[in-house]
């Protein structure tokens, strides 16, 4: 919507010249946080742990990384990462704090914006509240090299809206079946609209051969029938360390950094840094700002 975009625009140019100061180490000009949301049609796959571990991965290796968890129906990112929110991402919609306020630094380079639980979804707030949210997270687009949102289960319309305006997303899947026709579902339905930023990694593989198998032959089938390129960005083992460390409310990087999971989590950090983060060009497709007038016109 032009309306909508140009009012971002000036709300950007108005909170910029308001905004902090610009760091060092600001990524040149041009450049914009890349949005990167980590999916999957299907619950208890893997999805808020990936993405937790993988901002701290990402940060570790000098990303400055926002997790933002969307998953407003069942918010976890803060208890995966063992961190106490202050304020949510609710709060901030709806009460206008701050978003400064909300946000929970989780190691260097690394902040939590924290979902509300029970808010059943962004659509489901009024307007104003999207245009709030709006507000206060385009004043923060220039911080973060990316944006890692961790979206809910499902493939509706409203979950759509947040992956057809992100830069890349990433599928999570698991070996199982029913998993991997969820990610396949999903994977049809963005590249029908076009999408081609689209990943997928598995997770809770029995073997890296069993990952590259299940992650192979859903690229190929979507080369073939879809007409879509799959990045694969490599599979994590399934490791009771990791469900040890959901247990312990402790993100698996932290707890156990030598686990086979987390070797693999920092691979996948790896593939991610330059698939997420190519040379922005003014003008391009994407970024926050794009992201956010995608999933909240929707
Ligand atoms: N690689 C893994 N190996 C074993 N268990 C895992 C692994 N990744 C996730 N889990 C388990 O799966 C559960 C669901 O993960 P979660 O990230 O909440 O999934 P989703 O966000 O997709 O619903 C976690 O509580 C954890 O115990
Ligand atoms: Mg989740």
């Amino acid at each position: 919507m032009p309306d909508q975009a140009e009012g971002l625009r000036q709300l950007v140019r108005r909170l910029n010249v308001q905004g902090p100061r610009p760091r060092p180490d600001e990524p040149a000009p041009g450049r914009r946080a890349r949005t990167v949301a980590v999916t999957g049609g299907k619950g208890g796959v893997g999805k808020s742990s990936l993405a937790a571990n993988l901002g701290l991965a990402l940060a570790a290796a000098g990303r400055r990384t926002l997790l933002v968890d969307a998953d407003l129906g069942l918010a976890s990112a803060d208890l995966l990462l063992g961190v106490r929110p202050r304020a949510t991402l609710a709060e901030v919609a709806l009460d206008g704090l701050e978003v400064r306020e909300a946000l929970v630094p989780v190691a260097p380079r690394l902040d939590l914006l924290p979902g509300a639980s029970g808010v059943a979804d962004l659509a489901d707030l009024t307007p104003v509240a999207r245009q709030t949210l709006i507000a206060s997270l385009a004043g923060l687009d220039g911080e973060y090299d990316v944006l890692l949102v961790d979206t809910a289960a499902g493939a509706g319309e409203q979950v759509r809206a947040f992956l057809r305006a992100a830069d890349r997303v990433l599928a999570v899947t698991t070996p199982d079946p029913a998993a991997v026709t969820d990610a396949y579902a999903l994977f049809k339905l963005l590249a029908a609209e076009g999408h081609r930023g689209l990943g997928l990694t598995v997770n809770m593989a029995r073997s890296e051969d069993e990952g590259a198998r299940v992650a192979g032959r859903i690229a190929q089938v979507a080369r073939r029938y879809l007409g879509a390129e799959i990045e694969l960005l490599g599979s994590v083992p399934f490791d009771w360390q990791a469900a040890a460390a959901v247990r312990a409310r402790r993100p698996l990087l932290t707890a156990a950094p030598f686990a086979p999971a987390s070797h693999a989590v920092r691979r996948i950090g790896e593939r991610l840094k330059s698939w997420a983060l190519p040379a922005v060009r003014e003008g391009e497709r994407g970024g926050l700002m794009a992201w956010l007038a995608g999933c909240c016109n929707a």
